[in-house]
């Protein structure tokens, strides 16, 4: 007999995995976990016989199981809004125009300098539960709203606190060359300097799972991005890049170079970057709530990352200047109605693909093996997940195998 920690029935399951039906459905379905990782997840037929007896069961009479949401790209810890610049912009303002006033990035590194830890955990506790009730399991947090050594610190020691204290999984980015600080005004090169400098100290904390750049004309340029990835690279870390958002510049192309996890927006990359991208195994992040706020209408080359089959993956990018959208089930739907993914590529870049942007080969799949980290939803088929919003289809939400508090 199968020894298991609880049991799941009659469930249909989006598995995610490539087993020749869409979203990998299996639409009689059982599910079973074994210390915090799924020991089946198949047909209900197939369930090795285990002791009904003592096994807790659920049954979810023919709801959909789907492998806990990833959120593969987020800045979740800002102190401060932006609404004074949305109106700017709704005047008549650019993104650009904002930032070269001092505005943008920079107004934001102000107030999440001035907050305390305290306050900032409060924040990314609240932005986290939102995305727990949705069904978000694991979140990628990133840096990049302190852009000293002390602030930048901060911003990754309160990334770890949540991990320690939310039962969500947290990624911890280095996003040092974010924008530049006010302390090396005309001197991108020296704080590309000090951004390297900062890497081994931060790393030694244990605060740097991966590292981003912002590659781009009111960013970093490309000879500026290589020379973080080096550094990166040298103590063996992954990088990934914001590339190709506004203007293209090769920094996707960089990313691959570097054999990087992502490149992220993309709307303007072109053909010669996918190809890296694709050699490389690189994931393409689309970001459409940063497309649609900005109101962006340069498209991502969907048509060639298809071709090429480069994995698209699909991130809330939450953050209060370009995409302030605490909602992963939002982006589902504005990947599908903005950039016309399929329901299942949407979900997809949610799951299996937000994973691989992540480096993490433990989940993002229903599949006997991978953390038992797995939704339960009151919905008829899965593009329901994609098509609806402002409802909350969550019923059950599982992490390392145990049941959360919704
Ligand atoms: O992903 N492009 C750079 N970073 C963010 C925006 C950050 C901000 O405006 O505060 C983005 O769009
Ligand atoms: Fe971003």
């Amino acid at each position: 007999m199968a020894d298991f920690d609880a049991v799941w029935l009659n469930a249909k399951l989006a598995t995610m995995t490539d087993n020749g039906s869409p979203y990998g459905a299996i639409e009689q379905g059982a599910l079973a976990v074994k210390d915090g990782l799924i020991a089946y997840a198949g047909p209900q037929a197939d369930l090795p016989p285990f002791d009904s007896l003592v096994t807790p069961l659920y049954d979810v009479q023919g709801q959909w199981l789907l492998p806990g949401l990833i959120d593969c790209h987020t800045h979740l810890l800002y102190a401060g809004n932006r609404a004074n610049e949305f109106e700017l912009r709704l005047q008549g303002a650019s993104y650009q125009q904002i930032a070269a006033a001092g505005g943008g990035i920079a107004s934001t590194v102000r107030a999440t300098r001035d907050a305390s830890e305290e306050a900032l955990f409060k924040l990314g506790k609240d932005r986290l539960n939102a995305l727990l009730r949705e069904g978000v399991t694991t979140v990628e947090i990133k840096s990049g709203y302190g852009l000293d050594l002390a602030s930048e610190q901060k911003l990754l020691e309160v990334a770890a606190l949540l991990e320690q204290h939310h039962p969500a999984s947290i990624i911890k980015t280095f996003l040092g060359a974010h924008a530049l600080p006010p302390e090396f005004k005309d001197n991108a090169d020296g704080y590309i300097e000090a951004v390297c400098q900062m890497l081994p100290t931060l790393q030694q904390l244990g605060l740097v799972d991966a590292v981003d750049i912002f590659c781009e004309g009111i960013g970093f340029s490309v000879a500026q991005s290589r020379k973080v990835f080096a550094a990166a690279t040298a103590l063996g870390l992954p990088v990934k890049a914001h590339a190709e958002q506004l203007s293209n510049l090769g920094g996707s192309a960089l990313v691959a170079e570097f054999g990087g996890l992502s490149a992220d927006h993309v709307e303007y990359l072109d053909e010669a970057g996918v190809a890296a991208m694709a050699k490389a195994g690189t994931v393409a992040v689309l970001l459409p709530g940063a497309y649609y706020f900005l109101r962006e209408t340069q498209l991502p080359p969907l048509a060639l990352l298809r071709q090429y089959q480069v994995p698209m993956a699909v991130a809330s990018d939450l953050n209060p200047g370009t995409s302030p959208f605490c909602s992963l089930q939002l982006m589902l739907n504005m990947a599908c109605t903005l950039f016309r993914l399929t329901p299942e590529e949407a979900l997809l870049g949610v799951t299996r693909h937000a994973a691989t942007a992540l480096g993490l080969k433990d989940r993002g799949q229903l599949q006997a093996g991978m953390r038992a980290d797995f939704g339960c939803y009151a919905i008829t088929q899965p593009a329901e997940l994609c098509y609806q919003f402002g409802v909350a289809p969550l019923k059950q939400l599982v992490i390392a195998g145990s049941l959360c508090r919704l």
